[in-house]
């Protein structure tokens, strides 16, 4: 995607340094970072300095990468699986982080130039499915559909292009005319703080709502369809996404509004055999209590929202049950949220 007129990925590799847009300055501050060491990325992952399922993947795999380069060169290989175990543990739901770990992991035992020609293909395919997973979401978008979509699944999210936004770009592009109700998504914002900044980057008409009016707003007739991302898709089609996802799926289901989630494949994970099975990660309970942004004077600052001597619960994702789900888009097509469905493009050719 292009930021004044200059084309950049979330994530990138040259030699041993990763390359990243810091994501919890945006939209305020454009800023890359570089990281030198697997440590430094992992505290980028931690931190959510990128986020979003597709970038966590491609970011972890390049600490995979890392990783083998910083063995190597310190001629200590017990590192290895350490850096694995810290990766690993930094975001315990996206699945796209396991299966690029999984992958650098495996060329790594080869040589480590193979773990960082691994790293760079996983980053590579995240871009390319996420294109087409656009061009099979755009077949869905009618001229004149108003959409609704949650927390952040734009190219931001992924290494270029994303899921649930890629179809609203390429639409847009092709000159139908949309409009997008964006979830503000607490307690990180993503919706309001990123998705609306994507949006607004590329010229298509949006506003942000407050995460409780989406029912009201479907109910009086404003919303032609939902599409949200997804961070874990098990076998049967339940999908994990983040938090809020699921009382929209309720809300769109009760009101007759189609809600199609966007993924690619490596987001499926069919060790777990339904949404049971997925963990859900569970955050500080700060990043309910306060916000930060910007004051009038553009100095960043921390401001408590809730009451003092109260604590919070922050479950940071939830699952939408496959039965509420109209279609899942994917870089092989639209499938059915069914076991079948899900099989259908899993399965070795
Ligand atoms: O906690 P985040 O921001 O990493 O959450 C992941 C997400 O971006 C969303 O759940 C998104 O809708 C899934 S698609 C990347």
């Amino acid at each position: 995607m292009r930021v004044g007129g200059k084309h950049y990925r979330t994530v990138w590799m040259e030699d041993h340094v990763v390359y990243f847009i810091e994501q919890n300055l945006l939209p305020f501050e454009f800023r890359i970072q570089q990281s030198l060491h697997y440590r430094q990325t992992c505290e980028a992952l931690r931190t959510m300095q990128v986020r979003g399922a597709g970038a966590i993947g491609a970011l972890s795999g390049f600490a995979m990468a890392q990783a083998f380069l910083e063995a190597k060169e310190h001629n200590d290989s017990s590192l290895i699986e350490k850096a694995r175990v810290e990766i690993e543990s930094t975001r315990p739901t996206a699945r796209n982080l396991f299966y690029a770990v999984e992958k650098v992991h495996s060329a790594g035992l080869v040589s480590s130039a193979m773990a960082v020609g691994e790293a760079q293909s996983v980053a590579n395919k995240d871009a390319e499915d996420c294109r087409k997973i656009g061009e099979y979401g755009n077949s869905l978008i009618r001229d004149g559909f108003r959409i609704e979509t949650h927390c952040n699944a734009g190219w931001l999210a992924f290494v270029d292009y994303g899921t649930a936004l890629s179809p609203l770009y390429l639409a847009h592009s092709e000159g139908k005319d949309i409009f997008v109700f964006v979830d503000e998504t607490r307690p990180r914002s993503q919706g309001a703080r990123l998705t609306a900044w994507e949006l607004h980057e590329e010229g298509i008409p949006h506003t942000i709502i407050a995460d409780n009016a989406g029912a009201w707003l479907m109910a009086g007739g404003k919303v032609d369809m939902m599409i949200t991302g997804a961070d874990r898709i098990a076998a049967n089609g339940d999908t994990a996404n983040k938090i809020g996802t699921f009382e929209k799926a309720l809300a769109a289901r009760a009101l007759g509004i189609p809600f199609y989630i966007a993924a690619p494949l490596s987001t499926f994970d069919l060790n777990c055999k339904t949404g049971k099975d997925i963990p859900i990660e569970e955050r500080s309970q700060e990043e309910v209590l306060y916000a930060e942004g910007p004051d009038e004077n553009g100095d960043m600052r921390k401001i408590r929202l809730a009451s003092p001597g109260s604590g919070a619960f922050n479950p940071a994702f939830d699952v939408t049950p496959a039965g509420l789900i109209s279609g899942i888009i994917t870089e092989k097509g639209i499938i059915s949220a069914t076991r079948d469905g899900v099989m259908s493009v899993t399965r070795e050719p």
